[in-house]
């Protein structure tokens, strides 16, 4: 293949990828576009922030924070530190921390999207927690750092290693030091996948109390689309060494355009997109949807997209793949990056897992394989709930996600005791 044809076909596939991992949101956005239905104007001033737009209009409180990573990235996070209905000053029952994490090409505007009473930040806010939401370097909020420019390459040179390494510690670190507590965490999608990483690690461990894992991704070898089988044969991992780390911004690439070639390629069927990539998300409202595409999707490094596909090619949870055996050598010292071995996740860590059985994305037989090693897990720390109806975005989006998931996971949270 000719260097513009390897090229071209690079940018197909990363465009796949996009479709694929970024899978329920973009995918519905493309639907939409398609359809020629424009979502409604921005509801949400970007300026205000997702306390103020999203938040303290609802009645409740809200600080916006900051935290610096190591690397020196400037990460945005909101804190809801009670409920509504709380009387303030009253008991002084200490409220458990949890943070929240969301997936790839979001930001933590995500879990703000459907009315109050169905937002899981704002109900864990009304069971007596404190609700601390991450956003990941990259996303809207969380585009600053202490010496690089979002419009420099340099700013753009992580994947969800870095994710790992720095981000997820950093919001830890943070939250344990201003609560003094351990802490819940609530993942959906990538945000499972760089948890489970962590806990493999042993990182994290000493400041967690329980997890609660929705949609979990930590095998991608099934995810059942015709897209997938393309991005699946290609070999993307050569785009960074092509490009150079890029910022990733689905907003700035043209969708309408990228849809019309995928609508010619064999097995696509563009008139239910939407099911043919993400699955079919049972219970989303279309007013959700449409905030939605006000705000989403998000941007993130080419590099990360590169990481998802070389994790979706090779059926195993590693670390970045430079490809080239002398640069692994001068990152890991090996010619292989090193996996993440989930089986080291301590046994007695409290964790819920919440899977759906329409989930193109975090496909039943790739969270199969994900249990199958936490089968020493100690039974009475796992919990695992299926959801036959349910897609990959019901779990954060879904109007009866309060009543079918959340309460379970307060009711996880709430069980289990601290150690
Ligand atoms: C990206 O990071 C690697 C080290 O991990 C470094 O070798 C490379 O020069 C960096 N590239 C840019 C553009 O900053
Ligand atoms: C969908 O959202 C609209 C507008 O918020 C609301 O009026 C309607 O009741 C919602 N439908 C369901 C089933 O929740
Ligand atoms: C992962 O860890 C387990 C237990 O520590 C070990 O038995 C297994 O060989 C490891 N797997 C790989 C691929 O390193």
């Amino acid at each position: 293949m000719s260097l513009l044809g390897l090229m071209h076909f690079a940018i197909f596939t990363v465009l796949c990828l996009l479709v694929l991992t970024c899978v329920p949101y973009q995918a519905e956005a493309s639907t939409r576009f398609f359809f020629g239905r424009k979502p409604h104007v921005d509801v949400f001033a970007s300026e205000d922030g997702i306390c103020a737009s999203s938040v303290l209009v609802h009645g409740y409180k809200c600080q916006e924070l900051e935290v610096t990573t190591e690397d020196g990235y400037i990460l945005s996070l909101q804190r809801i530190p009670e409920g509504r209905a709380q009387v303030s000053g009253g008991g002084k029952k200490q409220r458990q921390p949890v943070i929240l994490q969301h997936g790839v090409l979001v930001d933590g505007m995500t879990w703000l999207l459907n009315p109050p009473e169905q937002d899981l930040p704002l109900i864990l806010a009304d069971n007596g927690f404190d609700v601390w939401i991450a956003n990941t370097r990259g996303t809207r909020y969380s585009r600053r750092h202490t010496s690089l420019d979002p419009s420099s390459p340099a700013f753009w040179n992580w994947s969800f290693d870095e994710l790992i390494s720095y981000d997820l510690p950093a919001v830890f670190d943070y939250v344990f030091s201003k609560t003094g507590q351990k802490i819940n965490y609530v993942g959906h999608s990538l945000g499972t996948l760089i948890a489970l990483a962590s806990f493999s690690e042993g990182k994290l461990v000493n400041k967690l109390k329980s997890a609660a894992l929705l949609s979990p991704v930590a095998y991608l070898s099934h995810m059942h689309t015709q897209l997938a089988v393309v991005a699946a044969k290609s070999f993307v991992g050569e785009i960074t060494t092509l490009f150079g780390p890029a910022e990733f911004n689905p907003k700035g690439l043209p969708v309408g355009a990228f849809l019309k070639s995928l609508c010619v390629y064999p097995g696509i069927d563009c008139n239910d997109l939407l099911t043919a990539i993400t699955g079919a998300n049972c219970c989303i409202n279309s007013s959700t949807l449409d905030l939605f595409l006000s705000n989403e999707p998000q941007s993130t490094s080419t590099k990360n997209m590169v990481h998802l596909a070389q994790i979706v090619r090779r059926g195993v949870l590693a670390k970045f793949n430079y490809v080239r055996p002398r640069y692994n050598v001068m990152h890991y010292g090996e010619i292989y990056p090193p996996i993440y071995n989930l089986s080291n996740i301590p046994h007695d860590l409290p964790l819920f897992i919440s899977y759906g059985g329409q989930d193109a994305l975090s496909d039943v037989r790739d969270v199969e394989t994900l249990l199958d090693i936490l089968k020493l897990h100690d039974v009475d720390k796992l919990s695992v709930q299926f959801i036959k109806d349910y897609a990959h975005a019901d779990f954060i989006m879904g109007i009866n996600a309060k009543d079918i998931v959340y309460k379970n996971v307060i009711s996880f949270f709430s069980h289990q005791v601290s150690n």
